[in-house]
């Protein structure tokens, strides 16, 4: 059976009111079909994986959690009235509840089995997992917000209706990039907090008024996953050199259809000769000084695995930025890293107001 992408479109559509009942039952039916076909295909990618990259506890685990919603997904009967919807709805929430905590999951696998598995196989499996993965969610999302849209139709929440307007689905009309950036770096901060005792400040200048067209929850993936990185360099660089942690800078600016955000560092920067290597998947220099190179494989002594123990909250796992650059290009953004070794970095993210017209051809 083959997939059948939505286009974006599509997608936005969906959630254009009004919410009717036809609407809902309709793109049920949609993903009644289309959700057992993308698990499959996933449940496929994973079979095809080394045997000896399968066995590995955390990647035979996620392996497990996608083969059972497959099997769920693929006998859930058609939806055909409201009370086989809510029914429905019940199931995606579960199965997105068993998905919360995969990516780590799959990340800690991956690092414990890269010297079995090449880094190019490696990338090329993680960047079609994730790809289907943020293409699944998009398509669930995007119907339960339609389904929410709906219920508070039907119950004349007339403060839900006015939202309507700003959100089609999960895509914000007019979302405020300062602010995103605000509520992200404070996160990190409180992060750092916790892992380290300790936290940068942050400056957000530029023009901090910027609305556009966007999906919440993927900026903030983003945002949060950069400034994870500025703020730890920051704090390894006051600690290595016994002085105050240097302040980031965040710049936000407008362009032509696409907005852009600078996360400016004095952490120290990447050291060019493992410049190339920083979007690979499983490259971290967690838990050693930058500059001495990528962190080697320990095997632990007792289960030959590699040692994870000192993991913290804010780096660790090599999944940061070959992430977020999925993230970014998603929509046809883009990533780029100006390292000054030795003094920062300047991280650019590149994003574009998600318009129908501009981007006809992506497919979900
Ligand atoms: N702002 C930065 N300054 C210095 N080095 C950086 C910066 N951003 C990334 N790096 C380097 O790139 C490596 C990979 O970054 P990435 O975000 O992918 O992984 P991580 O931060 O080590 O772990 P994870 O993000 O999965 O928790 C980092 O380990 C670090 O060596
Ligand atoms: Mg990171």
């Amino acid at each position: 059976m083959d997939q059948h992408p939505v286009t974006l479109q599509r997608l936005l559509e969906i959630c254009q009111p009004p919410s009717t009942r036809e609407k809902v039952l309709q793109n049920a039916q949609y993903l009644c079909r289309e959700r057992p076909v993308r698990y499959a295909k996933r449940v496929k990618l994973f079979q095809r994986l080394p045997y000896i990259v399968n066995i590995n506890p955390h990647i035979n685990s996620a392996y497990q959690v996608y083969y059972q919603n497959f099997e769920e997904s693929k006998q859930f009967p058609m939806v055909k009235s409201l009370s086989d919807e809510h029914k429905f709805i019940k199931m995606l929430a579960r199965q997105s509840k068993s998905l919360k905590d995969i990516m780590p999951q799959i990340a800690r696998g991956f690092y414990e089995c890269r010297r079995y598995f090449g880094n190019d196989d490696r990338c090329r499996f993680l960047d079609q997992l994730i790809k289907m993965r943020i293409g699944l969610r998009l398509i669930t999302s995007q119907h339960l917000a339609l389904y929410d849209q709906f219920q508070a139709f039907s119950n004349g929440d007339s403060e839900h209706s006015r939202e309507g307007n700003r959100y089609q689905g999960i895509v914000d009309n007019q979302l405020w990039l300062a602010n995103s950036v605000q509520v992200c770096a404070q996160g990190v901060q409180a992060m750092c907090d916790m892992s380290f005792g300790d936290s940068p400040s942050f400056t957000i200048d530029g023009q901090t008024d910027i609305v556009f067209r966007y999906i919440p929850s993927h900026l903030d993936y983003m945002l949060t996953e950069l400034l994870k990185n500025a703020f730890h360099a920051s704090l390894k660089m006051a600690e290595n050199t016994q002085s105050e942690i240097p302040p980031v800078l965040i710049t936000i600016s407008k362009g032509d259809g696409k907005v852009a955000v600078r996360i400016r560092d004095r952490g120290g920067g990447i050291p060019s000769r493992i410049h190339n290597r920083v979007f690979d998947y499983s490259f971290t220099t967690f838990g050693r000084n930058s500059t001495d190179g990528p962190r080697e494989e320990t095997p632990d002594a007792t289960d030959g695995t590699t040692s994870m123990a000192n993991q913290n909250m804010v780096s660790g796992l090599g999944f940061g930025l070959p992430m977020t650059k999925i993230y970014a290009e998603y929509f046809g953004g883009t990533l780029n890293i100006i390292s000054l070794e030795g003094y920062g970095c300047d991280v650019f993210l590149e994003l574009p107001s998600i318009k129908v017209d501009r981007t006809p051809t992506i497919q979900i």
